[in-house]
């Protein structure tokens, strides 16, 4: 009999981070799983989608996005970067920037083609690169503190190379790409004539005074770079499913094209809302990554203290932990007895990694929670180290 499913569908298999959440579902768990907020979304932006229901912005929007959004978009980049982007033929918004990244991806590479990603990775451009037949190469960030080795960058590029992924601030390792970092990056994709796709939805979420360098910035890379970022993190609506990617005009266009036949648009009312909150000012955003901050010093002692050794994040709302000293195999296993024994969601650090033995001993946190949530977490936490049996 025929195969009923393609061969490609069968190449990845279903998200280990959304499969936890469902496990803790399940569990009663405190889902730590998950990057999604448990704290309300911002008034103002819910008045405004609730606005534009009212206001009958209810059928489909441009395919490339409202002008509002668009127009909000170039403003905001423009503020925060310098970078002057025209939103008639540099802006697609798409629904999040998941599909922005698909959509990208499906209009610069052939299959074939080697898009070189950093390793461990946001789990979604593994399935990426499989779906538009891509072959990844992966450049290894190495702990502690995340670094890569500029030898083993390098020898990632060749001919064969169409793209280059970067994901500053960093899921799942916190680590916030330096400048010098980002300049060795983007002298290989000059050098090479490399197209560099940076998933940015964490530009916002910064701590201990680390700065966000945008890739586009540096010299000759706003003619090669594909800057794709959303509201989901920055203004807490991760159902909203509104994401944007700013390229030049010919990326964009093709860009467009893929968009309009995977999704056609993203849901109307929401980017009129989304174009309020690219609007808000500046104290926003500080307040937003104060916030969370603050919760990161709430979680990563209690994580230390319960027996996990963690590598604090410079950004993004994650953190990597490191499960040795609970004895377990795995950390499937260990995630497991976590949710259904701890009652605690946390993402195996295995699905981060092209080779799942490369994550056996690590955890992934996030802390997109409410201070109550945090402490019922670290309540929970504190009892493990007593009750985990070593394997
Ligand atoms: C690095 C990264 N990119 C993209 C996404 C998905 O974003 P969106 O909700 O805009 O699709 C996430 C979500 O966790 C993420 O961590």
């Amino acid at each position: 009999m025929r195969d009923r499913v393609s061969h490609r569908s069968t190449l990845f298999r279903e998200s280990v981070i959304r499969e936890m959440t469902r496990l803790c579902q399940r569990h009663g768990g405190v889902n730590l799983a998950q990057g999604f907020p448990d704290f309300p979304a911002p008034e103002v932006l819910k008045e405004a989608a609730a606005r534009a229901i009212h206001a009958d912005v209810n059928q489909y929007a441009i395919t490339w996005g409202a002008k509002s959004l668009r127009d909000a978009l170039a403003a905001k980049t423009a503020h925060f970067t310098g970078l002057v982007h025209d939103p008639e033929t540099e802006m697609t918004v798409c629904c999040g920037s998941t599909e922005c990244m698909i959509s990208t991806l499906m209009a610069v590479v052939n299959p074939g083609e080697e898009v070189i990603v950093f390793e461990p990775f946001y789990e979604n451009y593994g399935p990426d690169a499989i779906l538009c037949g891509a072959t990844p190469r992966f450049v290894r960030l190495r702990e502690p503190d995340w670094t890569f080795d500029p030898a083993e960058l390098e020898a990632a590029f060749s001919n064969r190379t169409k793209a280059i992924v970067i994901n500053t601030p960093n899921n799942p390792t916190g680590k916030v790409f330096t400048r010098e970092e980002l300049e060795q990056v983007a002298s290989l994709c000059r050098r090479w004539d490399v197209v560099a796709v940076t998933d940015e939805i964490y530009e916002h979420i910064l701590y201990d005074g680390a700065r966000h360098v945008a890739l586009a910035t540096l010299e000759g890379m706003k003619e090669r770079t594909v800057t794709i970022s959303g509201v989901s993190k920055t203004y807490g609506v991760t159902g909203w499913r509104i994401g944007y990617c700013i390229a030049p005009p010919a990326l964009t266009s093709a860009i467009r094209k893929v968009h309009d036949f995977l999704t056609v648009g993203a849901p109307a009312p929401l980017q009129e809302a989304a174009a309020v909150a690219l609007s808000l000012p500046d104290d926003y955003y500080q307040r937003l990554a104060r916030d969370y901050q603050a919760r990161r010093d709430a979680l990563v002692p209690a994580l230390e203290a319960s027996g996990f050794r963690t590598f604090t994040p410079r950004g993004a709302y994650y953190v990597m932990t490191d499960i040795t000293s609970f004895g377990y195999a795995d950390d499937v296993s260990f995630a497991r007895y976590l949710v259904e024994e701890g009652g605690v969601a946390a993402v195996p650090g295995s699905s981060f990694y092209a080779d799942p033995n490369d994550g056996r001993q690590r955890l992934r946190f996030h802390f997109a929670r409410r201070r109550e949530t945090l402490e019922a977490a670290a309540e929970r936490l504190g009892r493990l180290k007593a009750r985990s049996p070593a394997r």
